[in-house]
């Protein structure tokens, strides 16, 4: 049986109250199924304690969105990644195409972030992926690649067994244009080559526009290993039914 993972990412949503009371009736709700995934929840820093102390002791497990390449210092307004270890995440999204996007986040970064993540022993979910322009003029397997490539390069030193990749497409993430499952498998299978090279086998989540209605279709394919949630992350209703699409994967 393939090991699968739903994460969800909630950006820059929810406050700390209603994360509360979003947590405490998800719980409620996941006691009602069993389930064939590992669960992430990835809330805004400021509600990480409130999630994690609601999900204590259970298999959901608890991650941040983003954090600092240092531990600690003269960095206002950061995260380290120890003080979200202590907060009690056990993951930690790295390199999604918002914050390279928006905040300019390189590969060297990205890598920095990684070992950072690593010697907190938490799991980094990378993120990569192509936009549409990429897309179009057919590029998608060389940013893929380089972007992979770039950042494990980087990581030679140390022991990267335990990371996860998310294959986001920017052109799908927030649209409601997802990927086909086709269109998925073929740049999981590209990626699970490319990780092969730095003799890794890691879980490769899809990500953008995942809801409860494609969900099973995306992962029935090979290579597909679960998704990272947004938009579909913050109703518990359809968070809960990607969760149970992952029950009818052998
Ligand atoms: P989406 O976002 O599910 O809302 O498309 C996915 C992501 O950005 O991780």
């Amino acid at each position: 049986m393939k090991r699968m993972i739903v994460a969800g990412n909630w950006k820059m949503n929810m406050t700390p109250s209603s994360a509360k009371a979003f947590s405490e009736e998800l719980s409620e709700k996941l006691k009602q199924h069993s389930h064939n995934c590992d669960i992430v929840i990835c809330p805004p820093y400021i509600s990480i304690p409130a999630v994690a102390e609601t999900f204590s002791g259970s298999r959901v497990s608890v991650g941040a969105q983003n954090c600092h390449t240092k531990e600690k210092g003269a960095f206002t307004g950061e995260i380290s990644a120890t003080m979200l270890k202590d907060a009690g995440c056990t993951y930690c999204i790295v390199g999604h195409s918002e914050r390279r996007r928006d905040f300019a986040e390189n590969d060297t970064e990205v890598a920095e972030k990684i070992k950072a993540i690593l010697q907190c022993d938490m799991t980094p979910i990378l993120c990569v992926g192509e936009n549409i322009e990429q897309r179009k003029d057919g590029s998608t397997f060389d940013v893929v690649r380089s972007q992979l490539e770039n950042t494990l390069f980087e990581l030679k030193e140390i022991d990267y067994s335990h990371l996860v990749i998310a294959y986001e497409p920017i052109w799908a993430i927030g649209t409601g244009l997802a990927a086909t499952p086709e269109q998925a498998q073929e740049v999981h299978g590209f990626i699970d080559e490319v990780l092969s090279r730095f003799e890794l086998n890691a879980p490769i989540l899809y990500g953008g526009s995942v809801t409860d209605q494609n969900a099973q279709e995306l992962f029935s394919q090979p290579n597909i290993h679960g998704a990272l949630v947004g938009g579909a992350s913050l109703s518990v209703q359809s968070f809960v039914g990607i969760i149970n699409a992952t029950n009818v994967i052998k």
